[in-house]
């Protein structure tokens, strides 16, 4: 049995731009959802820093996507960023997105990171509030992420969804949210499973608990005190899984705080006994039988 312990809270060289992965982003475009701000943002700013040489960032306030846009560029020269405001939650301005990207060309790498979260019991719930975190969370994930593949049109990519550890959790007041995030999780397996073959790599990644990003700063309660990451800890870890190197990872949930370099040396049981996926939990003792197919032809 390994334990991995959820100990680290800031990039640390293995995952980092400025370490390992330096230039590990030579040469790519990479396409931001949520980009202007928050882990979006700290993705385009360590992805510039591995060498990425064309960012498109999304999001729905302008103000901050060209903000960010100055700030990355300013401070890697050789980047071009392009900041297209957009909700990801209509088929128009995901569309918008798409036609804004240079030379019409798919980037190599997907970030699907927008995403908001509401905290009310089901009972108090606002229905609009509450379907809200499946719009922005898996409808917005789903129409970027079919825009991208149809883009690909049967060409490799990399797509990188942004999860949570409570996809994983059952908590009182997340049911949107968690179970918005629970799907993200099976639909990066759906991914992976129908475009793996042409060279897709699809991921989902807890980005970790961190406070200094909006949803940080209106984090429910009783999170508030285990919110210990850096934004850059995040980014760091998507750059680490666009490398080849975290291919093991194909279709899979990872945290931020883990230690990827331990992670990487159980990559061999990992893929062998399928880890790190949802599934219902059978226990050992009980099994089921569809009783009554046709007998097969
Ligand atoms: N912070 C944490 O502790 C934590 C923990 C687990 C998971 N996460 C995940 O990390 C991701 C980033 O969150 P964050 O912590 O960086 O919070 P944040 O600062 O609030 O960032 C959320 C981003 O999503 C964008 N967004 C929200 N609704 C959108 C829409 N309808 N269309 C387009 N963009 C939209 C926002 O941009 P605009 O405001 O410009 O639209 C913003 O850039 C989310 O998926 C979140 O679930 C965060």
């Amino acid at each position: 049995m390994a334990t991995i312990k959820r100990d680290h809270h800031d990039i640390y060289p293995f995952i980092s731009p400025r370490g390992r992965l330096a230039g590990t982003a030579k040469g790519k475009s990479l396409l931001v959802t949520g980009g202007g701000k928050g882990v979006g943002k700290a993705i385009a700013e360590q992805f510039a820093l591995a060498g990425a040489v064309q960012i498109t960032i999304t999001g729905r306030d302008q103000k901050a996507l060209d903000a960010t846009k100055a700030e990355v560029e300013t401070q890697n020269p050789g980047v071009s960023v392009i900041a297209v405001a957009a909700d990801v939650t209509t088929e128009d301005a995901v569309s918008a997105i798409f036609a804004a990207l240079p030379g019409g060309r798919a980037p190599d790498i997907l970030i699907n990171n927008a995403g908001i979260n509401a905290d009310f019991q089901i009972a108090e719930s606002d229905p609009a509030k509450w379907w809200r975190d499946f719009e922005v969370n898996l409808k917005g994930t789903y129409l970027v992420t079919r825009a991208y593949l149809r883009l690909l049109d049967g060409k490799p990519g990399t797509i990188i969804n942004v999860s949570t550890s409570i996809s994983d959790a059952v908590l009182p007041n997340m049911s949107s949210y968690a179970t918005s995030k629970h799907a993200v999780n099976r639909f990066t397996e759906s991914v992976q499973l129908e475009y793996g073959a042409q060279g897709v790599r699809c991921m989902a990644f807890h980005p970790g608990g961190i406070a200094s990003t909006g949803m940080g700063q209106r984090a429910p309660l009783q999170f508030r005190g285990s919110l210990l990451d850096t934004p850059e800890l995040a980014a760091g870890t998507a750059l680490y899984l666009s490398t080849p190197g975290a291919s093991y990872l194909n279709g899979r949930l990872v945290f931020a705080d883990w230690n990827m370099e331990e992670v990487e040396k159980l990559k061999d049981s990992i893929v062998k006994d399928n880890l790190l996926v949802s599934r219902i939990n059978w226990g050992p003792h009980i099994s089921t039988e569809i009783v009554g197919l046709p007998p097969r032809s």
